[in-house]
């Protein structure tokens, strides 16, 4: 794969904070696979090892998520020929360049971060590194000259917040060194309901994880949430939480026949659990075999992150070059 194409570059990280499920892929996997996948781009993606560190405190742990994050994004059919996948503490020059970016930024602007608001509203011992986070991710972007960087919704300040450290950087030492980069955000995909209803989320233990087992998948699927309408009621799929899942999974027309039974009437709760749990075992079908099959053989990934962590480096390494000259940590004027 040539790494220094005239090609833009897409750069696109997700942290390995758990198992991953459907708000994950619907919000932001899919779409780096499927953009990444295209070839139209030189494409960046990592698992954000670091970044985890905020909240993941066992070494042990970390490695088998970042395992798993990465089986993960194979088995969802991520083109390693077409996207470099890597783990983004394999480039430690983006903690040199995080210390670099801030000197730039004052304590007042970085606590105005959404991430940094809710979380201090909910206890005020925050970490520094959460406190830094957005600094850290605007270093992932910026250090490999991003020119689009496809995120979640809840993700948009982050990349306004490398944009502002771009031109800061470019300001202070007079030189356009770093490109604006664009936040690339999927309509329609914002929130992935989970099956109470609320957002989709670990933390609302509401989720369904793309990989677990048929049975507990089953037994989140069967537990979704519903009103206590009749299975003759018509009922109205755009308030339907089981809808709303199981209409990520679909094309237009398939959609369109989704939506009618639903509208219609005479389509059970049950039945329409039931034709979801097929939809999504359809999904999973040879994807959940690559999945274990990677988790078990992972010594095979290793090397496969270890040889992009490598090419990665190689283009942080140059631009850090020029960065640590123009600041001054080289000996040569
Ligand atoms: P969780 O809320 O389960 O801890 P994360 O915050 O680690 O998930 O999510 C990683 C990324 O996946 C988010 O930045 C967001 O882009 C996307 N994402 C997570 N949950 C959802 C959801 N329910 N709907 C849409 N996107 C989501
Ligand atoms: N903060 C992102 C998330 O929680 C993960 C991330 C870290 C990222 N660095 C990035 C995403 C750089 C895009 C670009 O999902």
């Amino acid at each position: 794969m040539s790494n220094s194409s005239n090609k833009k570059v897409l750069v696109s990280g997700i942290k390995p904070t758990g198992r991953l499920h459907f708000g994950n892929y619907f919000g932001a996997m899919k779409q780096n696979i499927e953009l990444g996948n295209s070839g139209e781009y030189e494409s960046y993606v990592f698992i954000a090892d670091y970044h985890a560190l905020t909240t993941v405190k066992n070494g042990d742990e970390l490695r088998k998520q970042t395992i798993e994050a990465v089986a993960s994004y194979l088995a969802c059919g991520l083109d390693t020929t077409k996207v470099i996948l890597f783990k983004q503490s394999d480039v430690r020059e983006v903690t040199e360049l995080t210390w670099i970016f801030n000197n730039l930024v004052t304590v007042p602007y970085m606590m105005r971060a959404h991430a940094f608001k809710d979380q201090e509203a909910r206890s005020k011992d925050v970490n520094v590194g959460l406190f830094d986070y957005p600094v850290l991710m605007a270093s992932d972007i910026l250090i490999y000259d991003a020119d689009i960087v496809p995120v979640g919704a809840d993700q948009k300040q982050h990349i306004e917040y490398a944009r502002d450290i771009a031109g800061y950087y470019n300001r202070a030492y007079n030189i356009e060194e770093f490109k604006l980069p664009k936040e690339l955000i999927m309509a329609g995909v914002e929130n992935v309901p989970g099956i109470d209803g609320q957002k989709m989320s670990k933390s609302y233990n509401n989720h369904i994880e793309l990989f677990c087992s048929d049975d507990e998948l089953k037994k989140r699927v069967m537990s979704i949430v519903t009103d206590s309408a009749t299975p003759e009621d018509k009922k109205n799929p755009d308030e339907n939480n089981i809808y709303k899942i199981h209409k990520l999974f679909l094309n237009k027309e398939a959609d369109e026949v989704l939506r009618s039974k639903f509208s219609n009437g005479g389509y059970s709760y049950k039945e329409a659990k039931e034709e979801l749990l097929a939809t999504i075992m359809k999904w999973r079908e040879g994807k959940l075999e690559k999945y274990n099959h990677l988790v078990d053989n992972f010594s095979e990934l290793n090397s496969l992150l270890e040889k992009n962590g490598g090419v990665a480096c190689e283009k942080a390494k140059i631009k850090m070059e020029k960065i640590r000259k123009t600041v001054g940590l080289t000996n040569t004027f």
